[in-house]
């Protein structure tokens, strides 16, 4: 029996870094399911536009920009705001903690984590008049894994954890959730530059003996942000094909 359906129709879904990679694909299939998607990327993420059609539009966001987030709220008012936010933008340079130098370590810091909190501001006020929302923080499995160089970058996927956790404390009363999601190697623009022998290396490891595809990824999201999911909060769900298994 194959269950799907518009589980999201009537729901206002937005997406950051939905260019490309795993935002592209969350954004698609939070459409497939109903959702009308706000999709923003540091450019206006056409080619996602494109693969939706009608029920999105596009907006350029610069997630760590006070600014950009007040703009967006403007321009999409007339939408009702977002009931679902999806904090997907992420900047991971690999950097040993030797060549890290503050001023990267402040770029990982505000476009991983600065985002979430901008986004809480700008778009919370709303769900929280229609008593619904949902807020994910995409983290990742890399926070439990031995992977030099990452330094900067385990500290804000943890940070993104401890993020909802609080969050969902502060906001569970008007019916609003906030979870994470963390995925293992996922096939990305970002992961290209990692040989085949790299990958195979990662998903081996895994349960599942394949490397990722940022569909993968797109269940835990459709998931969590329907109303399935309305007693779950403060979460983090690993989506890694068994990779990373704790508890
Ligand atoms: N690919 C993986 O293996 C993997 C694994 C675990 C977690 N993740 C996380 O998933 C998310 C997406 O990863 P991906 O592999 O699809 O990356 P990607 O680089 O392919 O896409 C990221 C998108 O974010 C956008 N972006 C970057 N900085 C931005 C900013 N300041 N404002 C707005 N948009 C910005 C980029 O333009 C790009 O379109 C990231 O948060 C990443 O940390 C990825």
């Amino acid at each position: 029996m194959k269950i799907s359906g518009k589980t999201h129709e009537g729901k206002v879904a937005l997406v950051t870094g939905a260019a490309q990679g795993i935002g592209q694909a969350i954004a698609v299939a939070l459409a497939e399911r109903g959702a009308y998607v706000i999709a923003t990327d540091l450019l206006v993420p056409l080619e996602t536009l494109e693969k939706i059609g009608p029920s999105a539009s596009g907006y350029q966001l610069d997630v760590t920009k006070e600014d950009d987030w007040q703009a967006l709220a403007l321009r999409t008012a007339d939408l009702g705001g977002a009931d679902i936010v999806v904090n997907n933008a992420g900047y991971f340079p690999n950097r040993p903690i030797d060549q890290l130098d503050l001023a990267t370590w402040r770029k990982t810091i505000t476009t991983n984590l600065d985002a979430h909190f901008l986004s809480v501001k700008t778009f919370l006020p709303g769900m929280r008049k229609k008593k619904w929302g949902r807020f994910i923080g995409i983290s990742s499995n890399m926070v439990g894994l031995s992977i030099p160089g990452m330094s900067h970058y385990i500290a804000t996927k943890m940070g993104i954890i401890g993020f909802m956790r609080g969050l969902a404390n502060d906001v569970a009363g008007d019916g609003i959730t906030a979870n994470a999601v963390l995925p293992g190697l996922i096939n990305t623009q970002a992961t290209a530059t990692q040989t085949d022998e790299m990958k195979r290396a990662t998903w081996e490891q895994q349960a599942i003996k394949r490397l990722g595809e940022p569909k993968d990824i797109t269940g835990a999201v459709l998931f969590l942000t329907s109303d399935d999911a309305s007693f779950i909060t403060g979460e983090a769900l690993v989506v890694d094909g068994g990779q990373y298994r704790i508890g």
